[in-house]
């Protein structure tokens, strides 16, 4: 969908549908209010009759209003005008995107901007109204036969603001929430996508068309002999078991100068986890082909970088694999040497994305960064944590980990924090190598992030675990998205400093 601003009044607007809000009990917008006049009290009677009270979710759309220069009008109930907070508000401008969509109007006008939402920006309100909309009318359809497109889907969305001194701050609030709706939709492609056809070569394509598009985009693929001869051989344990060679990516985004030191993410990139020879139960095993969607996190990320042109190094890492059970696949009991020297006694090969980290983990130093930040669809147990709501955030520097959090809340993407203490580390002891590779149940996200702690101590670090927050489940399945809205807003924050 294409997004532009404009200012003017909401009569004035000749459009397919201009949209405003109304409050409970019948209060209308500043908006609704305009065309009010100048459809000589017709919202004002609408509403007197009962048809749109204002509560949160309900819509009304008025065909050919007199007096007013659009199509139609579309009422959209927010509820309270005091209690309007961020959710309920994405939620406004979720249920105006899809009515719209289904109605004939191809092409709309937004005031939702204007409403007030509790400690918002109009910049902040705009982006979300991009980001929303874009989410809203997502729909992954490559592999259908026969595309089950809307008869006549919403393709255009100018956003109106009522002064036109608001346009700069407007055009900039357009502009970001326009990249990160394109890195969130390349990271839930690449989700969604099978994982026969989303392997890693595939990613690692995905990883050169995004730097043939982008002048400040650099990218290089490791393949497992260069793997072999640099002693990735964590990694490389994980590739036994799968047909499809593993691929190292680099990409890197280079918009400040060669010193400035960069900021690392390093995404798993497992396309597809069986658990391997500790094989996972069949019921819905399918959705392990979102085991890649740290992978695809850091790709939009580039994605969007590439078009906000921020002025930071940012250099993104994915280890990439499939974890399959075959004749050369790991044991358990197994001990591999990983790239730090550490050894490791895969005691369940299962728990094989911290296996592919570490070794991306101990390559990252190499950057002298600022910050690594690692992205993983992890553990199972961050879900029992967290739920889908939140990402767990867990990190050896607070400064670190509170950027992330309020990265999260500003953007709606939001994370919590688990702990990050040494007591945790002592579930990984073995009695053969350095470590294991599992840590019991008990905590299993935090035991997952001391795993990882023990090849970062060098650097600041922090792990988001996104095994609750990276795709829905059930008849909506289907990549969210997530965190690529967390992780740009904490390097729009780096870059503003
Ligand atoms: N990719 C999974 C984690 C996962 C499971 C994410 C389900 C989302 C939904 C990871 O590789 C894994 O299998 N983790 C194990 C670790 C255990 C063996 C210590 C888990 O969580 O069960
Ligand atoms: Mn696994
Ligand atoms: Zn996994």
């Amino acid at each position: 969908m294409k997004f532009s601003i404009k200012s003017g009044s909401p009569e004035q607007q000749r459009s397919a549908c201009v949209i405003a809000g109304v409050f409970e009990k019948r209060r209308l917008s500043d908006a609704a209010q305009r065309l009010d006049e100048a459809s000589g009290g017709l919202l004002t009677e609408v509403v007197r009759r009962g048809d749109m009270d204002g509560k949160p979710g309900q819509l009304l759309l008025l065909p050919s209003v007199p007096g007013i220069a659009a199509d139609r009008v579309l009422l959209v109930g927010c509820g309270h005008e005091r209690e309007l907070a961020d959710s309920r508000f994405r939620k406004v401008v979720q249920m105006a995107a899809t009515t719209l969509n289904e109605t004939g109007a191809t092409e709309a006008v937004s005031y939702l901007g204007e409403l007030p939402v509790t400690g918002r920006s109009l910049h902040w309100k705009l982006r979300q109204v991009v980001e929303t909309s874009a989410q809203a009318l997502y729909r992954f359809e490559q592999f259908k036969s026969k595309p089950e497109t809307t008869y006549r889907p919403l393709r255009r969305m100018t956003l109106m603001v009522t002064d036109r001194q608001m346009l700069p701050e407007g055009k900039q609030a357009l502009a970001e929430g326009m990249a990160i709706a394109a890195g969130k939709q390349l990271a839930r492609d690449l989700g969604n996508s099978p994982a026969n056809v989303c392997t890693p070569a595939y990613l690692a394509r995905q990883a050169a068309a995004l730097a043939k598009s982008h002048a400040a985009i650099t990218h290089k693929v490791l393949k497992e002999k260069d793997m072999e001869k640099m002693g990735m051989g964590a990694l490389l344990s994980v590739a036994r078991g799968s047909r499809q060679p593993a691929k190292f990516i680099i990409l890197e985004y280079k918009g400040a100068s060669k010193e400035k030191r960069p900021v690392v993410l390093v995404g798993k990139g497992v396309t597809f986890d069986s658990g391997g020879i500790s094989i996972k139960p069949s019921a819905a095993m399918d959705e392990m082909k979102y085991d890649m969607c740290g992978a695809a996190s850091v790709l939009g990320v580039f994605r969007a970088l590439g078009e906000l042109q921020l002025p930071l190094n940012v250099v993104g890492l994915i280890p990439a694999t499939e974890n399959l059970p075959d004749g050369d696949a790991s044991k358990p009991g197994d001990i591999v040497t990983s790239l730090s020297g550490q050894t490791i006694e895969i005691l369940n090969t299962d728990a094989e994305g911290r296996l592919i980290l570490c070794d991306a983990l101990t390559y990252a130093e190499r950057y002298r960064p600022e910050a690594i930040i690692d992205i993983a669809t992890l553990t199972g147990a961050c879900i029992i944590a967290l739920g889908h709501q939140a990402s767990a955030v867990l990190g050896n520097h607070p400064p670190l980990v509170h950027d992330l959090l309020k990265a999260g809340n500003e953007s709606g993407d939001r994370a919590w924090e688990l702990p990050l203490w040494e007591e945790y580390q002592e579930q990984l002891k073995s009695n053969f190598a350095d470590m294991a590779n599992i840590g019991g149940r008990p905590a299993g996200t935090i035991t997952a992030a001391c795993f990882l702690a023990r090849f970062t101590e060098k650097q600041h670090w922090a792990h988001l675990d996104i095994a609750g927050t990276a795709w829905q489940s059930g008849d909506k399945k289907s990549a969210t998205g997530r965190p690529v809205a967390l992780l740009i807003q904490y390097l729009l924050d780096r870059a503003a400093r």
